[in-house]
């Protein structure tokens, strides 16, 4: 079938098969390899993209559901000029990632919460988080990444 989506604010039609899972769709046929493939059954988060603002699985979710849908990756968090966004530079400046095989994941976990209430607390922060899953930095560094990026929020919207 044919799909009408716009990824990362371009919009695109395609044509895909009914079976295509979107985290297959938006590396193999898009080369937005940014969103990674981890457990392939909804666990790890690490194929975490927002749908219509929304996180979402998309090893769980068919490329074909897509149809007329705002899909974002990780890809679009970078600023205009290429730079960091502020979210990702806290992520950076945090240690909030060692392999980074997570990071996507964490990344538009976190822009759905950031967008939602930059006034953060930590057992909020971790409590969003929950169902990301990181092998290496033990979490504290990427609730702090996060906190971080909510305080520099609030404050230039103050
Ligand atoms: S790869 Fe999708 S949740 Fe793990
Ligand atoms: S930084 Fe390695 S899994 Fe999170």
């Amino acid at each position: 079938m044919t799909i009408s989506v716009t990824i990362n604010g371009e919009p695109i039609a395609a044509t895909v098969e009914p079976r295509l899972l979107v985290c297959d769709f938006l590396r193999d046929h898009l080369g937005l390899t940014g969103t990674h493939i981890g457990c392939e059954h909804g666990v790890c988060g690490a194929c975490t993209v927002l749908v219509d603002g929304r996180t979402a699985r998309s090893c769980l979710m068919f490329a074909a559901q897509l149809d007329g849908a705002e899909v974002e990756t990780v890809e679009g968090l970078l600023l205009p000029d290429g730079e960091l966004s502020p979210l990702q530079a806290s992520f950076r400046d945090n240690h909030g990632l060692q392999c980074g095989f997570c990071t996507p994941g964490m990344l538009m976990t976190a822009t759905e919460l950031l967008r939602q209430d930059g006034r953060l607390d930590r057992e909020g922060v971790r409590e969003a988080i929950s169902g990301n899953l990181c092998r290496c930095t033990g979490y504290e560094t990427i609730v702090d990444a996060i906190l971080t990026a909510g305080r520099d929020q609030a404050e230039e919207t103050a």
